[in-house]
């Protein structure tokens, strides 16, 4: 009996090892990145302005966002604004990578894209 219940406890340590914590959320890959670069820009920017000052959708600029809840933005991409042209994004990025995006549109990171 001693056996089995060390072998159990061993097994829920490894389950406990091997389990992504809950929260964390790995960078995209870089060619994923790139990716997400290229849809920024293109689809994003079919709104929002290809270098993202604002068009039909507002810009996305640091300035623009400055003061704005980050969650709440990501919330916006991954859900869209009901009633509004903004479009949900989320059958197409994982939350982790609105986050991103959202990391990303915040430091001006991709209102310097080279194309
Ligand atoms: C079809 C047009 C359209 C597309 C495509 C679009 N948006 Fe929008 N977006 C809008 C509009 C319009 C608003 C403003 C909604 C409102 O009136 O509050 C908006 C709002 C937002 C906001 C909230 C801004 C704020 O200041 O509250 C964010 C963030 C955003 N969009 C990000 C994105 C991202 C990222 C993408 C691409 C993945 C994208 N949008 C694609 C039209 C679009």
């Amino acid at each position: 009996v001693g056996k089995y219940c060390v072998r159990i406890l061993g097994l829920a340590a490894m389950l406990i090892v091997l389990a992504p914590p809950a929260g964390a959320r790995a960078e995209p890959s870089p060619a994923r990145q790139a990716e997400l670069r290229h849809l920024v820009t293109q689809d994003c920017g079919s709104c929002h302005g290809l270098t993202l000052q604002g068009g039909l959708g507002p810009a996305l600029t640091p300035p623009a966002l400055t003061g704005k809840a980050p969650v709440m933005l990501r919330e916006v991409i991954l859900h869209g604004r009901p009633d509004t042209p903004m479009p949900p994004w989320k059958p197409f990025l994982t939350t982790g990578e609105a986050e991103w995006i959202v990391q990303r549109l915040i430091n001006g990171d991709l209102t310097r894209v080279e194309r």
